[in-house]
């Protein structure tokens, strides 16, 4: 049974399904009431990437003072809220346990209903959160093709409306975060990869070292495995330091490779679907380069492109209450019984 929740109720989204510790108050599906998230960046950096248990231990550590923070942001008190909104999946298992036993746990003793969200969706909700620092957010226009290119994926999502999700493409192997992560891993940037690599990538030509841009020619598949064995064949031999190539140049055609890879398919499944806009979320669309590319790849076939600010690009809880807020809408409550699903899907788009 659906709840009844209008433009005045305030969902409190609960996310830890990788490295960020969030909680966010959002209003009626939209408005950012208020927005806390703990990164783990530097705790991870000293191993080179996700470590999956001193990820779930930080957010045991975190999560009640991170709750706590965004109700004195928003100056509210459980009694204000209409719902408790977390991230069920997918994600690292031991990390999402600690975000959905913690909102089980708020909503046995609050009485709140509880939203079980899938984290795929909630990127696509962050192009349409209004806030402080948001000029303007996507107009919703229908259908539009959700790219959510993230450290755990690279999904193409046909949006028939809000709430309304179908998986219609992804990746065969790597999803883009994760290659961009592996290959800064290579080039001794540190971690995470995506912004290393962006600053690294300064001044460097593109083009000079010559990539594939993999096409696995089927449907609307990614495949970045290929691309970053490539840039291994390219180092290892001599070595980062002898290989022939400055690493800003190696940076810069890595960074182009993937950014071509993930327009090309976006175009594609966005003609095929006749959709009106192209909606970029996840993490990789922090990326500067993507931005400008998929903007001007849309503009030429006459569809708005829309990037929602960077702090919304990355894994927040502003996102997982602006889906909650629809999950409330279309399903209605969640049993306190729903269980953490680390492989969570979106339905497959039928033809
Ligand atoms: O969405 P997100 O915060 O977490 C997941 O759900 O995975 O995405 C994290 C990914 C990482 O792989 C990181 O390297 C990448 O997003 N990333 C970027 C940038 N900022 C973060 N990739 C390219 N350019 C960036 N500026
Ligand atoms: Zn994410």
């Amino acid at each position: 049974m659906s709840l009844s929740l209008n433009s005045e109720s305030l969902v409190l989204g609960i996310e830890t399904s990788c490295d960020e510790t969030a909680a966010a108050i959002v209003r009626g599906g939209t408005e950012i009431v208020s927005n806390a998230v703990a990164s783990q960046d530097e705790l991870h950096a000293h191993f080179g990437g996700i470590v999956p248990e001193v990820a779930s231990r930080r957010h045991a550590e975190l999560i009640t003072a991170i709750v706590q923070e965004t109700l004195v942001q928003a100056g509210v008190g459980w009694g204000d809220l209409a719902a408790l909104a977390v991230t069920r999946g997918p994600g690292l298992v031991g990390s999402l346990l600690v975000g959905v036993s913690a909102a089980k746990g708020y909503a046995l003793t609050t009485g709140l209903p509880l939203l079980g969200v899938n984290h795929i969706a909630a990127h696509m909700t962050s192009s349409f959160l209004t806030g402080e620092g948001i000029d303007a957010p996507a107009a919703e226009e229908f259908p539009a093709l959700g790219v959510v290119a993230s450290g755990g994926h690279s999904d193409l999502v046909l949006i028939e409306e809000m709430g309304s999700y179908q998986l219609v493409g992804w990746t065969r192997d790597d999803a883009a975060g994760e290659a961009l992560d592996k290959a800064a891993r290579l080039l001794e940037l540190g971690y995470p990869g995506g912004p290393a690599i962006e600053r690294a990538a300064v001044g460097g030509d593109p083009t000079a070292v010559p990539l594939p841009r993999p096409d696995t020619k089927t449907g609307f598949e990614f495949s970045f495995a290929g691309l970053k064995t490539a840039l291994v064949r390219t180092v290892e031999p001599a070595g980062l330091a002898e290989c022939g190539y400055s690493l800003a140049d190696l940076a810069a055609s890595y960074q182009q490779a993937i950014v071509d890879c993930l327009v090309r398919e976006a175009m594609q499944a966005a003609v095929h679907f006749g959709v009106r806009q192209i909606l970029v979320g996840g993490g990789v669309a922090a990326n500067t380069l993507l931005r400008e590319d998929m903007a001007a790849a849309a503009g030429a076939k006459g569809l708005g492109a829309h990037f929602p600010p960077r702090w919304l690009c990355t894994d927040n809880a502003a996102m997982v209450a602006a889906a909650g807020y629809y999950v409330g809408l279309a399903e209605g409550a969640s049993d306190l019984a729903m269980e953490v699903d680390s492989a969570l899907q979106l339905p497959i788009y039928i033809v």
